[in-house]
């Protein structure tokens, strides 16, 4: 073959083509970015994974060529051949690399055209000093998502996925350096605890079994040092199925490493030199050794297992001093061995006037976080001045003024809880709310801190549960697995990295001894069946001999969108799920065809049915369709959500006419409307106003007859906590 007809040969990228090429002869290719003809002249931006350069078709020097690129549009691909030359002075376009630079083309060749974008890709003014029109950055995540391909076209979203394939290979070249293999662990694999629900997959062989994906390759890394293998790493897909939250994505990306014969000061040098160098990347510099918190510490200064240290406003204790108090609030919480706790706010404190201090978080936001209420206290003229001053002794406000350390102006904010844990985590958040609406939280500063000692195990609905995973070692093995307090008071050789209070990372030194993982199985609760049913496997290994060994995961998608300061992890994943956990562009998850569930032997609830696989549902099995309806429960659930007080009559008649609707909207689902016209509305429908007609006290009394609490001429409903 001709080499001049294939394709890739002699083309030239357009973001590297400079001053030094003025005169040479280029071929280009790539999308139109932007076009604009002036008549006689056309100027194009042509666009291609290393920039932008400008391309210029000049009727006077080839009006045939002319008249055809006046057809081209937006986000067309073509081939171009043309000569650079040097722009005139005062149209340089700084805002481009190769703004200095030109290519008048005299050859076009269109590879691909395109439809009407759904939203602007362009994101470079053709002219210098030109107003920019909408930034694609606005437009909605939904629809960037549904068309994430062109969203990826733009050149700042490109940039990110450069730089995460940098940090890629950053990990593999510093990890292979140390002596670390790169190996892969299943993906069909069972269930490994990491405190989330698991994505089944079906077996289609071993029907009624089901893989799980991995929520890590927890076991598979132990297995691994187990193999003599000593060094581990991957860059692994997890699947976790959890509530989703701004930074939790339910397919994500870790950094997974495991060391044999190692101990935590292993781990924090290796993670330190490593975070360090892919930090550089987005030109942050972090400097090891970073610091080292203990779990209670972040908890009682910070009240957050993720504390944000590039700000102030740490907590103090204030209970000893106001033992002997009179303001009968704190006096009650204390008598109850609780605590009074709080933090002087220094900065921008006169931007917290009484109004918003009292209105605004005493009276409603703090409850947001679970509080009861909050006090406040002002420094004026050397004075602690405050709505409640006057129930404390001179003594105390001098003691608090001390403790705090309180200047002018500043504001002391106190919250007095009887669980300590909870009185740190509400300061925790009214922390972080005060410091973010004061905008006191420096943009460019990246605190690294170590969180370690965490306890062992915790309570989640009165439950043993571990607080990292089962597999991390405690600091004693000498504990009852039957004494709860004696379990609550283990702590584990597990440590997070956290950066501005968010957790990055997360590992643990392992048990390597069979009888002690099992120990631990059995303060989980789990029965000697169960444990071998689930974790068999992995204990039949630990009798084979284990080294010493730990890790860590690191979650890069968080590190990723970190280090390139962007506003969600969203934005440094390819293809996301948007934030109900949909993937917008393939419509993920969805149904499938009857077929493949029936070839799976799984049936749908009849809810759930759609199409034939309903009917055929409900010609095998009419059942089943005696268990469809609302049970008394479920009646009595809706009526309190209501704020209904039903009796017996009550209930039965209304769970009987909510059947009924739901009954004919089952129905609904089998009508075939396939081809059925939209109607339109056959009443003349139109607004009017009803004006209010007062309620006579009588009348009122009757209306509210039906109220769980009522209170006046008022009911009343549970206090509803909003996160
Ligand atoms: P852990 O569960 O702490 O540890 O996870 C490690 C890190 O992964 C990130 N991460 C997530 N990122 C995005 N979306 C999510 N849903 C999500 N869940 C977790 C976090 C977290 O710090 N096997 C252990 C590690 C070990 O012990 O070595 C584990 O997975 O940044």
């Amino acid at each position: 073959m001709n080499e001049k007809n294939i394709i890739w040969k002699d083309r030239v990228y357009c973001g590297e083509i400079s001053l030094d090429d003025v005169k040479s002869r280029v071929k280009l290719m790539g999308w139109i970015d932007a076009m604009r003809d002036h008549g006689h002249i056309i100027f194009i931006h042509l666009r291609d994974i290393t920039g932008i350069v400008q391309i210029v078709i000049d009727s006077e020097e080839n009006k045939e060529l002319y008249e055809s690129a006046v057809h081209l549009r937006e986000e067309y691909i073509i081939e171009v051949k043309g000569k650079v030359r040097k722009r005139a002075k005062g149209t340089e376009n700084p805002n481009i690399k190769t703004g200095e630079i030109e290519i008048v083309v005299d050859d076009i060749i269109l590879h691909s055209n395109s439809k009407t974008l759904p939203f602007q890709i362009s994101e470079k003014a053709m002219v210098y000093g030109e107003e920019f029109m909408g930034s694609p950055a606005h437009v909605d995540e939904d629809l960037r998502l549904q068309y994430r391909y062109l969203d990826l076209r733009r050149p700042s979203v490109q940039e990110r996925f450069v730089k995460r394939h940098k940090i890629n290979k950053i990990i593999r070249d510093y990890l292979d350096k140390q002596n670390f293999l790169e190996l892969e662990t299943p993906v069909l694999t069972r269930s490994t605890p990491e405190g989330a629900r698991d994505y089944l997959v079906p077996s289609r062989i071993h029907q009624g079994k089901f893989y799980a994906l991995p929520q890590s390759p927890q076991l598979f890394k132990q297995l691994f040092m187990m193999s003599g293998m000593e060094r581990y790493f991957q860059i692994v897909k997890c699947y976790r199925d959890e509530d989703l939250r701004p930074n939790r994505q339910p397919e994500f990306t870790q950094l997974d490493l495991e060391a044999s014969f190692i101990d935590e000061e292993f781990i924090y040098e290796l993670i330190e030199g490593l975070l360090k160098k892919i930090f550089a990347i987005g030109g942050i510099k972090l400097k090891p050794p970073f610091r080292r918190m203990t779990y209670a510490d972040a908890m009682n200064l910070y009240g957050s297992d993720a504390p944000d240290l590039r700000f102030g406003m740490t907590f103090k204790d204030a209970t000893e001093i106001l033992k002997n108090t009179g303001y009968t609030i704190f006096k009650r919480v204390i008598k109850n061995h609780g605590y009074v706790k709080g933090f002087c706010i220094k900065e921008k404190a006169t931007d917290l006037t009484k109004n918003i201090l009292q209105n605004e978080y005493a009276m409603k936001i703090v409850q947001t976080f679970g509080a009861k209420g909050m006090s406040w206290m002002r420094m004026v003229n050397g004075e602690l001045e405050s709505s409640i001053a006057q129930f404390f002794t001179q003594k105390e406000l001098d003691d608090l003024k001390k403790l705090f350390e309180a200047e002018e102006d500043n504001v002391i904010v106190l919250v007095a809880e009887t669980s300590l844990d909870l009185t740190n985590r509400i300061l925790g958040r009214l922390r972080f709310h005060i410091a973010n609406r004061l905008g006191i939280i420096p943009k460019n500063k990246f605190a690294a801190v170590w969180v370690t000692e965490f306890p062992m195990f915790e309570l989640v609905d009165e439950t043993v549960t571990p607080l990292h995973h089962p597999f991390t070692s405690p600091d004693r093995t000498d504990f009852n697995t039957s004494d709860i307090n004696d379990l609550l008071s283990l702590k584990s050789r597990a440590y997070d990295i956290v950066v501005n209070g968010e957790e990055l990372g997360g590992g643990s030194i392992r048990i390597n001894n069979m009888s002690l993982q099992k120990k631990i199985f059995e303060a989980l609760g789990l029965t000697q069946k169960e444990i071998e049913a689930k974790f068999g496997f992995f204990l039949k290994a630990l009798e084979y001999g284990a080294p010493p060994h730990g890790g860590l995961a690191l979650g890069l998608d968080r590190v990723v969108s970190m280090v390139l300061q962007t506003q969600s992890i969203r934005d440094v994943i390819p293809f996301p799920k948007n934030r109900s956990a949909v993937c917008p562009l393939t419509e993920a998850p969805s149904t499938v065809d009857d077929l493949q569930l029936q070839e799976l032997n799984i049936g749908l609830s009849r809810d759930l049915q759609t199409g034939t696989s309903r009917e055929a549902a409900g010609k095998q099995d009419t059942s089943s369709q005696k268990q469809i309806g609302l049970s008394d429960e479920d009646v009595k659930k809706v009526a309190s959500l209501a704020r209904l007080k039903l009796g017996d009559a009550d209930l039965a008649n209304i769970k009987k006419d909510l059947n009924k609707i739901i009954d004919y909207v089952g129905q609904l689902e089998e009508l075939d409307t396939k081809n059925v016209k939209p109607m339109h509305h056959v009443l003349n429908v139109k607004n009017v106003w009803r004006d209010d007609v007062p309620t006579s006290k009588d009348n009122s009394k009757a209306i509210i007859e039906n109220g769980p609490v009522t209170d006046n001429n008022y009911f009343k409903v549970p206090r509803i906590l909003e996160d």
